[in-house]
């Protein structure tokens, strides 16, 4: 076991979840960089590696089970355990998301990345988390998956959001079950939160954010880098909490 902390960020080929991994790498992490596409994630790690960090590859497609599993063989040989899981992969699901005519694969396709990926990649790694002297797990939500703000009366549309039946209620239900997962791990040394990004220019909005997926990392890295004793169970922006 090496004294250098492990991360594994999941869609790390691009956008904020490359921004997590270049962040964690500078810290002197060495980081997994999970995409499932082969020639997006060696790009990735060879634009990390000649920045310096101590970047691998790790072939994971959230939705597939035997992906997943064999994603956590390979952090398994590589560290024999890992500090830190980043479930940053997303979708929107697809567009448009009208509720009274939205498609139903495009919910299905939502839940399934955003939230069922979530449980599948965490559980599979969590054996790997409970070696960890100070286990950190983050889920990249978003402030469309704060009911409180799409709901607010009054507000101006950059805080209620737009009309979606599929993207948003997915990273509501993905908070509603890192909540659970803080109960159940609640005497254990693992620290689980939500992290918002804001609204940033990805591929993942047409680049129409208005900060850099850089910026939106940052909110990431501070929850994974949480001293022992630091919340869980909690949502979290640059600014502060995110009301539920
Ligand atoms: N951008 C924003 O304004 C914003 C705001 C709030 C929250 N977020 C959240 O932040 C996270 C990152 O989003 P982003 O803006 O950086 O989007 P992005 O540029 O579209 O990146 C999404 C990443 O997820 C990966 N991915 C999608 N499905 C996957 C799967 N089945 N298995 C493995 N990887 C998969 C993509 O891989 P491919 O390249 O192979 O598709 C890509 O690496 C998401 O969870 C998103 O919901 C973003």
């Amino acid at each position: 076991m090496s004294g250098e902390k492990i991360a594994l960020v999941t869609g790390a080929n691009k956008g904020i979840g490359f921004e997590i991994a270049a962040g964690l790498g500078g810290l002197g992490w060495s980081v997994g960089v999970g995409a499932r596409d082969e020639g997006k994630r060696e790009l990735a790690v060879g634009k990390l590696r000649a920045d310096g960090v101590d970047a691998f590859g790790v072939p994971l497609d959230v939705t597939d089970d035997a992906s997943v599993e064999a994603a956590a063989r390979l952090v398994e040989e590589r560290g024999g355990r890992l500090d830190v899981l980043v479930n940053n992969a997303g979708v929107t699901g697809g567009m448009p998301q009208e509720p009274t005519t939205v498609d139903l694969a495009a919910v299905r396709t939502a839940v399934e990345t955003n939230v069922i990926g979530v449980i599948r990649v965490t559980n599979a790694m969590l054996p790997l988390l409970r070696r960890s002297a100070s286990p950190r797990i983050v889920n990249m939500s978003s402030g469309v998956g704060s009911l409180a703000r799409q709901s607010e009366q009054g507000a101006a549309p950059d805080v209620t959001g737009p009309l979606s039946a599929a993207y948003s209620p997915s990273k509501t239900f993905l908070n509603a079950v890192t909540v659970q997962y803080a109960k159940e791990l609640r005497d254990t040394n693992v620290l689980i939160n939500l992290g918002c990004p804001g609204f940033c220019a990805t591929d993942l909005n047409g680049f129409r954010g208005v900060r850099t997926a850089r910026q939106g990392a940052q909110i990431a890295i501070r929850l994974a880098t949480l001293p022992d004793g630091g919340p869980t169970g909690g949502f979290f922006e640059d600014a502060g909490v995110v009301p539920w």
